[in-house]
């Protein structure tokens, strides 16, 4: 394990070199079930969707998860049911996503700004993509809408946990060198989580703070909401420390997969001028070029929408995340494979999205392949595969609630940044590097591109 890192690569070539879409790899006492078969995908989260429902309990996860208190990382069971119908009921139900649409907006056209003024700075606009989108406020921002030291600070923090959260720690397979801490692992985790919770438990407090003293009595946001959810004798439902968790979930679970998709699929575009021309046809004709995008307008982005597929098929943001835990053993595909109890089931999202077998012309970014015609016309197209030909929210009891608000979040990056700017390359290159990072599947280079506004000057200005 230490000298194959990291290890989803490891576990490609395995699969590559044994000609497989399931395998067997046992890593200290755990079996690890690599898959890049949809079908047996499916079935696992279908038809044996109850015995796969669980997560591994190992340091990692109980690091970040504050305890095994929050959804994401926690093993099946009372505490995961009751934060996960919280998550969906209450943070990203319809209700809530129309009640914080106002806020979503305002957030899209910050973007919009700090991109337009890095356009008019420097004599023309070369923007750092990955700088700019995997950004997000945390705290005040600067003046032009970009982000400050606070934020790139905490955002930094976010996505190290995710590198290492996944990333086949020895301290969770061989627990008894945990405190050796070989690979490192555990200590930057540590620091980083320090970081996060650093920026986060004040606030947080102090929120509960302001509620308890009768000084806040309206709900403006989502922490606000978990503060004052109650129970049937009307006591606060969740402890500080399930705050906390949970706020570390959203977190953790928003921020990485739109950015990220973006700076792929934009790199992809500018190798391929005539999808990027596609792309800004359907955002004129649909919204015309006087107005931003708005989140109405997204149902007849197909376009956009399959370019934004197509990123997550051949570019996710890790081709491994979570694992789901068997609780039985069991056997799959016709009874083809064994997979014995407390195994590690992993699906390899980069794995299944350039499945030969499942994709032709597997390496080649094609939004063309998303779009369907039925006899009424362009079906309206969701990033959603329920087939698992690619994973984008996964399916059955562990999948992912935040499917809208996540699909709204992607779609409307890629339509304001599209239709808001023309990009190109930057003048001393013919072509965009898209080899990926040593450490997995992201950009090994960030993305410099050369943005220029597209639009009338009046449909930048914002309030
Ligand atoms: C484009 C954005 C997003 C993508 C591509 C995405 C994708 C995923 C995937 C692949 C999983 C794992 C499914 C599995 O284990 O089989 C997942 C789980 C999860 N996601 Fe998302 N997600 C996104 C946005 C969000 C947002 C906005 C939220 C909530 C604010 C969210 C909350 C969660 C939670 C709580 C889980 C864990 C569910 C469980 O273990 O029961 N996600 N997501």
């Amino acid at each position: 394990m230490l000298a194959n890192r990291p290890t989803s690569r490891w576990i490609h070539k395995i699969m590559k070199d044994l000609n497989t879409e399931i395998a067997c790899i046992r890593l200290g006492n755990i079996h690890v079930i690599p898959l890049t078969s949809p079908e047996i995908a499916c079935e696992i989260m279908t038809k044996q969707d109850s015995i796969f429902a669980s997560r591994p309990r190992n340091w990692s996860s109980e690091h970040v998860s504050g305890g095994f208190l929050s959804t994401i990382l926690v093993p099946y069971g009372e505490q995961w049911k009751k934060m996960k119908k919280i998550m969906s009921n209450e943070l990203v139900s319809p209700k809530r996503l129309q009640w914080l649409q106002l806020k979503r907006v305002e957030e899209s056209d910050n973007l919009v700004r700090y991109v337009y003024n890095q356009c008019n700075k420097n004599g023309g606009g070369l923007v750092d993509v990955r700088l700019v989108f995997n950004a997000r406020h945390f705290g005040k921002g600067r003046e032009d809408g970009g982000p400050d030291f606070e934020e790139v600070e905490h955002i930094d923090a976010i996505f190290t946990v995710l590198r290492y959260l996944f990333a086949f720690s020895i301290s969770d397979f061989v627990p008894c060198l945990r405190e050796l801490d070989l690979d490192g692992h555990k200590k930057e985790l540590k620091k980083a989580t320090k970081l996060i919770t650093k920026y986060h438990d004040p606030l947080i407090e102090d929120r509960i703070h302001q509620w308890n003293s009768g000084k806040r009595t309206h709900q403006e946001d989502l922490l606000d909401v978990l503060i004052s959810l109650k129970d049937v004798n009307d006591n606060p439902l969740l402890t500080l420390d399930e705050i906390k968790a949970h706020i570390m979930d959203i977190m953790i679970a928003t921020v990485d997969n739109p950015s990220n998709a973006f700076e792929w699929a934009l790199a992809e575009m500018l190798n391929q001028p005539e999808t990027l021309r596609k792309a800004t046809e359907e955002l004129d004709s649909v919204v015309g070029k006087e107005r931003q995008v708005q989140e109405s307008d997204i149902p007849k982005l197909n376009y956009v929408k399959a370019c934004a597929k197509e990123a997550f098929r051949l570019h996710p943001i890790e081709d491994i995340n979570a694992a789901h835990l068997s609780m039985e053993d069991t056997f799959v595909a016709n009874n083809t494979y064994f997979i014995s109890k407390s195994s590690y089931v992993i699906l390899r999202r980069q794995g299944i999205g350039q499945n030969p077998r499942i994709w032709k012309e597997t390496f080649k970014f094609k939004p063309e392949r998303h779009l369907e015609k039925d006899h009424d016309g362009f079906k309206n197209l969701s990033l959603n595969e329920p087939s698992l030909k690619l994973i984008t929210f996964g399916k059955g009891r562990r999948s992912c609630p935040g499917m809208v608000l996540g699909s709204s979040m992607t779609i409307m990056l890629f339509a304001r940044m599209l239709h808001g700017f023309e990009w190109c390359m930057p003048s001393d290159e013919t072509t965009i590097d898209l080899s990926e990072s040593q450490r997995g599947t992201t950009k090994a280079k960030p993305l410099i591109a050369h943005a220029m506004p597209r639009l009338p000057e009046e449909a930048y200005q914002i309030s």
